[in-house]
């Protein structure tokens, strides 16, 4: 039992035989101040399973809510349901807590769910026997397949927030609802995972992509809005996602993805260049007013790119790094000069199309720029 952990496990009695745990499914919900949806939850899900005689146990994982959740537990754990909790003490975030569950889960088979009962039970078996005879290597209980419906009263800041995040995810799978929170998968493609590190709530995402996940199947589910409590899903949570997205971009693109953040980022220099430019030019001579909006964009550069782009080499002392960036983009300025000139006068081609070899230039310069930022100026 980790320090911030605590346990209220059920009795011994429920571990699954060898034979048995084959087939054995574990379910995770993670829950905070679910009080009121716990007991609900729980004898749905149970109701299912056992109608559908599999071997199970049900995990809920609660951030230490303090809302009467565990006495709730207590009294299904009375009731003989095979029922545990992970209460966290000192941790927030429902991807974290999956994870946590999923870790002590003995199940074969692992299911991911809300505790709201906007999943419901009655698809379980289906998403099980996906996972279990059909080798798909992830399950999605799905909003967005043929013959899924989502209850009409969902906000418009919820739909439209929904279809932005699976737009953004869509880099990195072709399922249909890969943010969608009621899935399942095997144990054992669970421990092949590579380190997970999620922010958030994208826990289903974070795992088809560290898994290594192509094989994904969907089933229509219909989504309903909760009954009681509320959603913790707020703009907060929202930034999150960008940020995770930021993060899968790097581990699945490497180098590219920085390089693309790179050119981003130089991107909304050229904005903040020309911006300034404007502001200043109208209060002083133009040539002061252009190196100015130049240092200017140049320092935002800077400091994007070690706020985003290689935020790992934050650690550096920040006018030493500054210096260095500035450097490199000088010999990327001059890297830029040397290709776009040496085009334009030793090639008839490129003598020809003189902006085609100043574009050639500016490509190579950045390219040089970059290198000289991700593995010199911002190095680990
Ligand atoms: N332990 C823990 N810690 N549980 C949490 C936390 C947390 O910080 N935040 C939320 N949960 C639990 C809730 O109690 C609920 O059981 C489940 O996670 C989903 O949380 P909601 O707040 O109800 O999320 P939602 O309904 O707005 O979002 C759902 O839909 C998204 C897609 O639109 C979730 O299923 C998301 O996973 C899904 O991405």
């Amino acid at each position: 039992v980790k320090e911030n952990i605590e346990l209220f496990d059920f009795s011994a009695d429920f571990e699954p035989k060898d034979e048995e745990n084959a087939d054995f499914v574990s379910v995770v919900i993670p829950v905070y101040k679910e009080e009121a949806n716990i007991p609900l939850v729980v004898r749905e899900v149970s109701k299912v399973l056992e109608a559908g005689k599999y071997s199970y146990e049900l995990i809920l994982v609660d951030d230490n809510s303090q809302d009467g959740s565990v006495e709730q537990l207590k009294k299904l754990q009375q009731e003989g349901l095979p029922v545990c909790m992970i209460v966290r003490k000192n941790q927030r975030g429902l991807s974290s807590a999956v994870i946590e569950g999923f870790k002590r889960a003995k199940g074969s088979v692992l299911v991911c769910m809300d505790a709201d009962l906007s999943h419901p039970p009655k698809t379980l078996p289906e998403l099980i026997k996906a996972v279990l005879e059909e080798q798909a290597d992830f399950a999605i209980g799905s909003r967005y397949v043929e013959g899924a419906a989502i209850e009409k009263d969902s906000s418009i800041f919820r739909r439209l927030s929904g279809k932005i995040a699976r737009l953004m995810a869509l880099p990195f799978t072709k399922a249909k609802d890969p943010v969608s929170g009621f899935f399942a998968l095997k144990k054992q493609t669970f421990l092949s995972s590579a380190y997970l590190n999620p922010i958030g709530s994208k826990i289903g995402l974070e795992l088809i992509v560290k898994c290594g996940c192509r094989n994904i199947k969907e089933i229509p589910i219909f989504f309903s809005d909760r009954k009681s409590g509320s959603s913790k899903l707020n703009f907060k949570e929202q930034l999150r996602y960008i940020q995770h997205i930021k993060r899968l971009f790097d581990y699945k693109y490497g180098n590219l993805a920085k390089f693309f953040q790179f050119c981003i980022v130089g991107a909304t220099g050229a904005v903040v260049d020309l911006t300034s430019y404007n502001i200043f030019m109208s209060f002083m001579p133009i040539e002061t007013a252009r190196i100015i909006a130049i240092i200017t964009a140049m320092t935002w550069n800077f400091e994007m790119n070690r706020r985003f782009t290689f935020s790992y080499g934050k650690h550096r002392h920040w006018l030493k790094q500054y210096f260095g960036f500035v450097c490199c983009c000088s010999i990327g300025a001059v890297v830029n000069w040397f290709v776009s000139m040496s085009l334009s006068r030793n090639f008839e081609f490129w003598s020809e199309h003189l902006t085609l070899a100043a574009a050639v230039g500016i490509l190579c310069g950045t390219l040089f720029n970059f290198l000289l930022n991700r593995f010199w100026v911002y190095r680990k």
